[in-house]
């Protein structure tokens, strides 16, 4: 059984190293399981991409499709010819794909088109906001999806609503957490740390770059500027997306407590995250990443698709306008911030529940 894998974008390589580790310890037990790992180039930086490689122990891709930056019709567009002319030359019997970005649903497209079963890890979830290209490419890619593997039984009951079989859906847990439990112990101090005397709680991390947050010169300036009135004297860490950043230097924001570096790679970042006082961001992986390891997290979205953060974990989803922030990060710098608890299986085992589900299925 030759399994392709898909990864284009950074949230996706920490999604599927667990998976390659466990396909790869099924197949040395004698289990008749392979994989190719293709890389569609979404993301081609050494921040973006290479270090996550890297340090996640995630073998050199069977194929890179050098897909490159361009609008999201580019994206798909060269992401399903080069997948295609993959599948074309020699067929796999499943396309995994995981999450939400543009290479999860060109590559879902182009493999259910010359009938290769397609697998979704993370499937289900949902925004309701059809304004964000993430919750297209949700949508598509379930809509043609063979085996949905859910992070939430919430995810499921999404599923069902729309007529998917119970039998299809597998409940197996936050594969991302796999991730995050088997580094957790090699984490470390990226050199800002140093540079900036940082200490254990006394210190904001900040992520912007979803279009609704950063698009707008206005709005990204007032609220980086409530963001930096509300945290002092506290500093606050920026690593800067390639999208912000591209947005930033025009603007050139300057703030006394704000400090501006490079995207992080996996370990740093996630270093600096746990020996936060609290997290501010727009992303829907962190939320996961804050929960587990109880760090209090300000979302600043309208909506989420993990729910679960919020219900249960230590995420508060305070919206778009600069309104909530001062008051949310007041909370946090008093320590009246909500403990939080773990949802059922982000137990750092989910790589394996799926892996065993395939040896059955296929
Ligand atoms: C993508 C995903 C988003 C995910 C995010 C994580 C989609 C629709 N969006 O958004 O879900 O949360 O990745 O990072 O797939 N760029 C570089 N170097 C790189 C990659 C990108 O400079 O290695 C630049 C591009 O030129 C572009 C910008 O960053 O201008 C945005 O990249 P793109 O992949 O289009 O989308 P993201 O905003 O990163």
């Amino acid at each position: 059984m030759l399994i392709d894998i898909i990864a284009g974008a950074r949230p996706n390589f920490i999604k599927i190293a667990p998976l390659i580790a466990a396909i790869k310890k099924s197949k040395a037990e004698g289990e008749n399981i392979d994989y190719r790992l293709i890389h569609t180039g979404q993301h081609y930086d050494k921040n973006m991409s290479d270090s996550f490689f890297e340090q996640l122990n995630i073998p050199f891709p069977d194929v890179n499709l050098e897909v490159g930056s361009g609008t999201q019709a580019e994206q798909t567009a060269g992401i399903m010819i080069g997948y295609e002319r993959v599948l074309l030359d020699s067929k796999s019997d499943l396309c995994v794909v995981v999450g939400d970005v543009t290479s999860t649903m060109a590559c879902a497209i182009a493999a259910k088109k010359l009938h290769v079963p397609v697998a979704h890890i993370e499937a289900g979830i949902r925004s309701n906001d059809i304004r964000m290209p993430e919750e297209i490419n949700r949508i598509l890619t379930d809509s043609i999806t063979d085996y949905f593997f859910t992070t939430t039984t919430g995810a499921g009951e999404n599923l069902k609503k729309l007529g998917v079989s119970e039998d299809k859906i597998h409940f197996v847990g936050n594969i991302m957490i796999d991730t995050l439990r088997a580094q957790e112990a090699s984490f470390r101090a990226p050199s800002v740390w140093s540079e900036k005397d940082l200490k254990d709680k006394s210190y904001f991390v900040l992520t912007l770059h979803r279009p609704a947050n950063v698009d707008g010169e206005r709005a990204l300036k007032e609220t980086m500027s409530e963001i930096s009135k509300a945290a002092m004297p506290y500093p606050i860490v920026f690593p800067v997306h390639p999208r912000t950043r591209k947005i930033l230097e025009s603007l050139e924001l300057n703030f006394p407590n704000l400090i501006y570096t490079e995207p992080l790679s996996y370990l740093e970042f996630n270093y600096l995250v746990k020996h936060a006082k609290g997290v501010v961001t727009d992303s829907g992986g962190i939320t996961e990443e804050t929960t587990v390891m109880g760090i209090p997290c300000i979302t600043l979205r309208d909506n989420t698709e993990r729910p679960e953060t919020c219900d249960i974990g230590t995420n508060k989803l305070i919206g778009t306008s600069t309104e909530f922030i001062a008051s949310s990060i007041e909370e946090i710098k008093n320590d009246n911030w909500k403990k939080g608890g773990i949802p059922d299986k982000w137990d750092g085992q989910t790589a394996g529940r799926i892996v065993s589900i395939l040896n059955n299925l296929l």
